[in-house]
């Protein structure tokens, strides 16, 4: 299928490196593809970015039938552009698109439109250590119709935002919330699907981890309340007595790109990741006993975020010395070389751009 372009006619200014957040600003033009039951998936097309047209009416207002990706290209020092493991994504999108009755994609295709799409903007992939252009692939249920059903009609869309630390801490130590009264899923349930209601169920518990001065809650399981399962923008990792422990996936966890490059990294140095249930009780005895050494999240926005302080039942834990522990730095700097061209990528980790 050939991918259509219209260029926009005035070209915005991307930020300078040093202004960059998190998901404000975005670039000059979006992909879009649409799917009917006739057609199947059709017109692709990069056009300006632009505002999407819809009915009060579409179906994805009202029940939420959507699903997202989020992935990001690297500037390497020598002026390559590069993104992280896109074949992942596009994988994840499509096990995301069947569990929400969404038709899949030709995942090939996909990864096509992408990269065509970051031909078109790739001035704005920004270069600063720390900085990338954040790309956002989503699908949404377009039928105008109030029933409770699968929709018919869908637009695939992508859209791509420059970014800095999804943090405001960037790489120093966040203080994490375990909520023991609210959950995020159940197994049976959505939580491995990067689905919108996913984050509107996280946000009650959220704003209660705000306004006690926590960056994020970390949930435990929907059934005991007792095995921790993810923080929900990243999934979870514990140095307990020096064993890498991260929670198995259940079902209810995020299948995360960045949790599996830990793990096969970890692997690569002969001290390979336990995936098992750990409990917050476990948890708790490990950090009283002086083994809990260190707790970090990772996930594509946050990459790997060290964990200083966790909050439960009243009771305050200080991680390790409350600094940045020497696993998850040494997470963050091989993730964080391979993506920037730093070093040489033996894994094909690493799509340049054709
Ligand atoms: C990501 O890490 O890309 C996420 O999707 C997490 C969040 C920004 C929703």
């Amino acid at each position: 299928m050939e991918i259509a372009i219209q260029k926009a006619d005035v070209l915005k200014q991307p930020p300078k490196d040093a202004d960059l957040s998190f998901g404000t600003i975005f670039t000059d033009h979006m992909f879009n593809m649409d799917y009917n039951p006739e057609k199947g998936w059709h017109n692709p097309r990069i056009e300006p970015y632009q505002p999407i047209v819809m009915d009060p009416s579409t179906m994805v207002l009202h029940y939420g039938q959507s699903i997202f990706e989020g992935l990001k290209a690297f500037k390497t020092a020598d002026g390559r552009v590069q993104v992280f493991r896109p074949q992942e994504n596009f994988k994840r999108f499509n096990r995301s698109a069947d569990k929400l009755c969404i038709p899949l994609l030709d995942e090939a295709f996909a990864l096509k439109a992408m990269q065509e799409l970051l031909r078109v903007d790739q001035r704005w992939v920004p270069s600063t250590h720390g900085t990338s252009l954040y790309i956002r692939p989503t699908i949404i249920a377009m039928d105008p119709f109030l029933g409770v059903r699968a929709s018919y009609t869908y637009r695939f869309f992508i859209i791509m935002s420059p970014v800095g630390a999804y943090y405001k801490e960037g790489f120093n130590p966040v203080k994490i919330w375990v909520t023991d009264k609210h959950v995020r899923a159940v197994r049976g349930g959505m939580g491995e699907v990067k689905t919108a209601g996913n984050y509107a169920a996280s946000l009650y518990a959220g704003e209660e981890a705000h306004d006690a001065g926590y960056t994020q809650v970390l949930w435990l399981d929907g059934v005991e309340l007792k095995y921790i399962e993810e923080v929900g923008s990243m999934n979870i990792f514990f140095v307990i007595d020096d064993e890498i422990i991260t929670p198995a996936l259940s079902g209810s966890i995020l299948s995360g790109i960045t949790r599996d490059t830990v793990k096969l990294l970890a692997e690569k140095w002969g001290h390979p990741v336990t995936e098992r249930r750990i409990s917050i009780d476990e948890l708790m005895a490990a950090h009283e006993s002086g083994k809990l050494q260190e707790m970090f999240g990772s996930g594509t926005a946050a990459v790997i975020s060290p964990v200083g302080e966790v909050y439960y039942k009243g009771k305050t834990l200080k991680v390790g010395d409350g600094s940045v522990g020497k696993w998850s730095q040494k997470f963050f700097n091989a993730i964080t070389d391979l993506q920037y061209g730093v070093d040489q990528d033996t894994d094909g980790w690493m799509v340049p751009l054709d």
